[in-house]
């Protein structure tokens, strides 16, 4: 079973959470503030930590710099207001995987924490291999699967020595992009349609709309094709999907802090704090990204 911590100054929350949990197959641990946060991190080691920012004793962002520097593996998610959209950008820059707005939206925290056991119980660690690509070029093609996205990610990045401190980040930004290739592009889900879904089943609205639309057998057969490209230390990957592609030319600025805590989804952004280059090409149904990385 996996283990979440959760850092919360609110009672209320703090037992609202620990109920909703119960749904989820995680063994919770909740505390009230950063400094209680860190010795249960020291102790419980958890897979995920779900922490508040804004907490009495030791914040947030306090304690995210100081798992950071005991673990680079950690998923961290911040949870954190509409009043205060610099946050998020800060916490992403620091190392947080994830945010959440607050106040918080349960089928919000149920997808995220649900994308991230996903990933817990798929990604298959990397296994140290004698020797080290120098350049390598593949073209490898995916089913329309979401729940296989954090094993595809595992297969693109085998067998290239990504740094430690960076991994996660990689691991994280990839999946998002396929899973929009996915669930965007082949599957043809607009957001109002996802959060519609939700709205109606907070818990598996998103999946019966995935299993709704493998029905049919035209998007079954399509494919996500991905181009990865190694060259010394720049790792290239291209993302194509067979659907139509969207404005991308109108995404909101990703700088602007006001557009963190907007109601538009956080995948692309996600992805774009931990590659050196995301851009759309086309007509938007292929996304390339470039990642610089230290020799090791
Ligand atoms: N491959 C794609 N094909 C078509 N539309 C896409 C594609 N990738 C992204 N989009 C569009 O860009 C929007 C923003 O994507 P982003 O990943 O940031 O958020 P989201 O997928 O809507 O929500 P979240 O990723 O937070 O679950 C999507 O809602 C979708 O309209
Ligand atoms: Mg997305």
């Amino acid at each position: 079973m996996h283990k979440l911590l959760i850092v919360e100054d609110e009672p209320q929350l703090r037992s609202l959470f620990i109920n909703a949990f119960k749904r989820l197959n995680v063994s919770a641990v909740a505390v009230e503030n950063g400094i209680e946060g860190l010795a249960a991190f020291e102790s419980f080691n958890p897979d995920i930590v779900l922490t508040d920012i804004r907490m009495p004793k030791m914040s947030g962002l306090e304690l995210l710099r100081e798992i950071r520097i005991r673990s680079t593996r950690t998923i961290v998610v911040v949870m954190t207001a509409l009043d205060s959209p610099e946050l998020p950008l800060e916490a992403l820059r620091m190392g947080a995987s994830d945010f959440i707005r607050k106040p918080v939206i349960l089928s919000e925290l149920f997808q995220t924490l649900k994308k991230y056991l996903n990933f817990l119980e798929n990604n298959t660690q990397q296994t140290k291999t004698l020797g080290k690509y120098i350049y390598r070029e593949a073209i490898i093609e995916f089913p329309t699967r979401i729940d296989l996205v954090p094993r595809m990610v595992s297969k693109l990045i085998r067998g290239i020595s990504i740094p430690e401190n960076i991994l996660l980040g990689v691991h994280l930004g990839l999946a998002e992009l396929i899973t929009n290739a996915i669930e965007h592009g082949n599957m043809g889900i607009s957001y109002d349609e996802k959060c519609s879904a939700l709205k109606n089943d907070p818990m598996n609205g998103l999946e019966e709309l995935y299993k709704s639309r493998l029905q049919l057998s035209e998007t079954k057969r399509k494919k996500i094709l991905v181009h990865f490209k190694m060259r010394k230390n720049v790792l290239q990957w291209k993302i194509s999907d067979e659907g139509i592609g969207f404005d991308w030319e109108s995404l909101p600025d990703p700088t602007s802090p006001e557009n963190l805590l907007g109601l538009s989804g956080r995948g692309i952004l996600l992805s774009r704090m931990q590659f050196d280059r995301l851009e759309y090409i086309g007509s938007g149904n292929t996304v390339k990204i470039t990642k610089r990385i230290s020799v090791v």
